[in-house]
């Protein structure tokens, strides 16, 4: 039975609002949460918009063939496919988390030393630049593999250059259609207004969620305030959620400064040409929780504006 690793999503929305543009010299966004809502992928128990196009869940996956960076790949249950388990990802660069996911040594790392032989894994890209998606994964994995000594796992890995959309085979059905659960299926993005714009900016985000720092957004508005580097505590952030810098110090330091300046949340911005990162504590750190939530963003140049 093949192995099917089902990446879907629901939107899970952070709504922000600028305000106070023009009163003082520091202005404030204002941050709401509106409440998760699954979108247009429907479960099984509900109608599905088309019943019985693909295989459910528990069936034998049917043969298919996609094109691959390095010609094609088969999946033929009938020639021993079976003994075998298969992979399947599906890549989008609109969620922070597969950014961070793609972006991070260490992840991919473990999935070059950690990959069972018999294990085949075919990489899918959801969106239009399934191309250049393929070939930068390869890119990653390829170095991954080079610098762990593991060049030979780079067979059992394929890359598909044709967007998942595309396919014509059940495999869209599947990753559009089934459920799935956990904190990391959404695209959780952040949504930013200000009086002086005529339309919200909305931008992935990528929810920093660990043992250490179990602080979650609310159904309720915030302020946004700048911060710079977020590495010292500021004097002035009551209750605003607070618009740093990653960089010059931890990401531990700047959610803890933060907390002691009475922030009510961080957004970390990544550098220009930066991915977003994991934001995870290093050693003590990591035994001293934190109550605020905290998020990384990219930088969003009109929003650091509206925040002067
Ligand atoms: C993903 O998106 C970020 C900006 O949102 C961009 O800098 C990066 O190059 C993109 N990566 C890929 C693989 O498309
Ligand atoms: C890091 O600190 C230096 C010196 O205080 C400052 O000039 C710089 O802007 C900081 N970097 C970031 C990314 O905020
Ligand atoms: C944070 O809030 C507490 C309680 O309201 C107050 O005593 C403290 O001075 C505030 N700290 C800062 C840095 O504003």
């Amino acid at each position: 039975m093949a192995l099917l690793c089902v990446l879907l999503w629901f939107l899970l929305v952070v709504t922000a609002h600028v305000t106070d543009a023009q009163r003082g010299p520091r202005s404030r966004l204002i941050l709401t949460e509106a409440s998760d809502y699954p979108v247009s992928w429907e479960s099984r128990n509900t109608p599905s918009p088309q019943p019985g196009a693909g295989p459910e869940p528990g069936d034998r996956a049917p043969a298919f063939q996609v094109p691959t960076l390095d010609g094609k790949f088969s999946y033929d249950p009938a020639e021993g496919a079976l003994k075998e388990s298969l992979v399947i990802h599906a890549f989008t660069n609109k969620s922070g988390f597969l950014e961070c996911l793609w972006s991070s040594e260490s992840s991919l790392k473990s999935l070059v030393k950690g990959l069972p032989d018999r294990t085949q894994v075919l990489f899918l890209s959801l969106d239009d630049s399934a191309v250049s998606d393929a070939l930068w994964m390869r890119e990653q994995l390829d170095r991954a593999a080079a610098h762990s000594g593991r060049k030979e796992i780079l067979t059992q890995l394929h890359f598909c250059p044709v967007p998942v959309f595309a396919l014509g085979n059940w495999i869209p059905n599947v990753l559009y259609y089934w459920g799935c659960m956990g904190h990391n299926c959404g695209l959780s993005q952040a949504v930013f207004t200000s009086d002086a714009w005529k339309m919200p900016i909305i931008i992935k985000r990528l929810d920093a969620r660990y043992d250490w720092l179990m602080g979650r957004w609310s159904a309720k508005t915030y302020q946004l305030a700048d911060a710079g580097d977020g590495c010292k505590p500021s004097p002035s952030l009551g209750g605003a959620v607070a618009w740093v810098s990653e960089g010059n110090c931890s990401f531990f330091t700047k959610v803890q400064s933060m907390a002691k300046s009475n922030a009510s949340g961080v957004l970390v911005y990544s550098l220009p040409g930066n991915p977003i990162q994991d934001m995870n504590c290093v050693d003590l750190q990591c035994f001293l929780p934190l109550g605020i939530p905290a998020a990384m963003v990219h930088q969003e140049v009109s929003v650091a504006q509206a925040l002067r």
